[in-house]
């Protein structure tokens, strides 16, 4: 094997290869190394093993590009294995030697359905149905070598109890084994990171259980149940307006929202951590967007407001009011454009407080809501302060 450099594993990477299961279910806590161990094993098997199929899908193409195929690419690369890859870009096939690797969606099955697969890694596998799974299960080619057996890997948080993947697979599947992990079996966490991540123990014990902990929950009070997800990004409507949450540790979210009546379509436009102003205002221009659209941001961020402004940018601070601007919102009917994937996943997650006695508070868990924040309830809460009720108003610099 052309291995170029030693490259670190974790135990979850140690965990999986050594397993001879049939199925394996990697569940756990945000940021365990569930991801890049199992990109880092398929790597491993792809460039030493011969005549395998490997099938890497998710729910959606978008989110599946973003994630485990950038992963996989971003690792052929870093450990030299590349240049000896032929990539058809146009077909998301990756071979090399006699073995080949699709990545694709459940939504193009017929793609999945003309080969028999060797090696599955289902992301995020409780985005899919059990209905799924059991497709790709029966797509299974016959065992060539006994010492290499065919294995199906699923990843995902485990954050619905009544997920198939609890009740079809680890309680009923026989040849199937439950690997869990936390972000505590991650070295390569940062400092700052893991602060965000702890965080969550005091503030609610159901995220905490799930993002932290890694173990089966079951997330309640959820703040927004009035969305969907679409396909189509309106060209006509009422106005358009952007919002914008500054992060560092924590992801900047910048995203865009068109509103037409009380319905309202919503894109995420950035989405990435260790931004610094410059980065993120380069990045925003690269966007090529309109300049004159109102952008509502972070007001607790003067300086970075100012450098947008100065760089061309109709931008506001926002009205940050969560009781008013989460009312106002949850009267909306909003529609999430469906490469969105951060958004969404934020979505899924963001809730009221409650602490172990089953208190339910008025305010959201802090964790995740960049997107919440950023480009959900900033620009429309804001616009609509500035524009739709009598005075207010809005002014450029607090
Ligand atoms: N073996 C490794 N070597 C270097 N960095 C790693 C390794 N495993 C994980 N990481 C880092 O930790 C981050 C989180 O890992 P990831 O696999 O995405 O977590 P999960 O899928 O469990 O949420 C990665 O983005 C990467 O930066
Ligand atoms: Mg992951």
């Amino acid at each position: 094997m052309k291995r170029v450099r030693e490259v670190g594993v974790t135990r979850i990477f140690e965990e999986n290869e050594k397993s001879d299961k049939f199925i394996l279910v990697n569940r756990g806590g945000a940021r365990s190394t569930k991801s890049y161990s199992i990109a880092q094993l398929l790597i491993q098997r792809f460039t030493s093993q011969h005549n395998k199929a490997f099938l890497i899908v998710r729910k959606t193409m978008p989110a599946l590009r973003i994630t485990a195929y950038k992963l996989i690419l971003d690792l052929l690369q870093d450990y030299g294995f590349y240049p000896y890859c032929h990539h058809n870009k146009t077909e998301c096939v990756i071979k090399y030697g006699d073995n080949f690797m699709l990545f694709t969606s459940i939504e193009y099955i017929s793609r999945i359905k003309s080969t028999e697969w060797n090696y599955v890694w289902q992301e995020e596998a409780d985005e899919f149905t059990n209905e799924d799974f059991q497709i790709l299960k029966m797509r299974m080619s016959a065992p060539t070598v006994p010492e290499e057996p065919n294995q199906m890997f699923l990843s995902l948080n485990p954050s619905d109890s009544y997920s198939w993947v609890k009740t079809k697979v680890i309680e009923k599947e026989p040849d199937c084994q439950d690997i869990l992990s936390t972000y505590k079996d991650n070295p390569y966490l940062s400092k700052a990171y893991i602060k965000i991540l702890e965080r969550l123990e005091e503030q609610d014990p159901q995220l905490w259980r799930v993002y932290g902990e890694g173990e089966w929950g079951v997330l309640e009070n959820l703040i927004f149940h009035n969305w969907d997800v679409v396909r189509e990004w309106p060209e006509t409507y009422d106005y358009a307006v952007r919002g914008l949450d500054f992060g560092f540790n924590n992801p900047s979210a910048f995203g865009e929202a068109r509103v037409r009546d009380r319905e309202v379509w919503l894109r995420e436009l950035i989405y990435e951590s260790e931004l610094t102003n410059t980065q993120l205002i380069e990045k925003t221009n690269s966007l090529n967007i309109d300049k004159s659209v109102e952008i509502y941001a972070d007001s607790a961020e003067p300086a970075r407001i100012e450098e947008f402004y100065q760089a061309g940018y109709n931008i506001f601070p926002a009205d940050k009011s969560i009781k008013d601007g989460l009312d106002y919102v949850k009267r909306l009917k909003l529609h999430i454009y469906h490469e969105s994937i951060n958004m969404l996943k934020e979505l899924r997650g963001y809730k009221y407080k409650t602490d172990r006695a089953g208190h339910v508070f008025d305010e959201p868990v802090k964790y995740n809501d960049h997107a919440m924040d950023g480009i959900i309830r900033y620009p429309l809460y804001s616009y609509f302060k500035a524009h739709e009720v009598g005075g207010g108003g809005k002014v450029r610099f607090v």
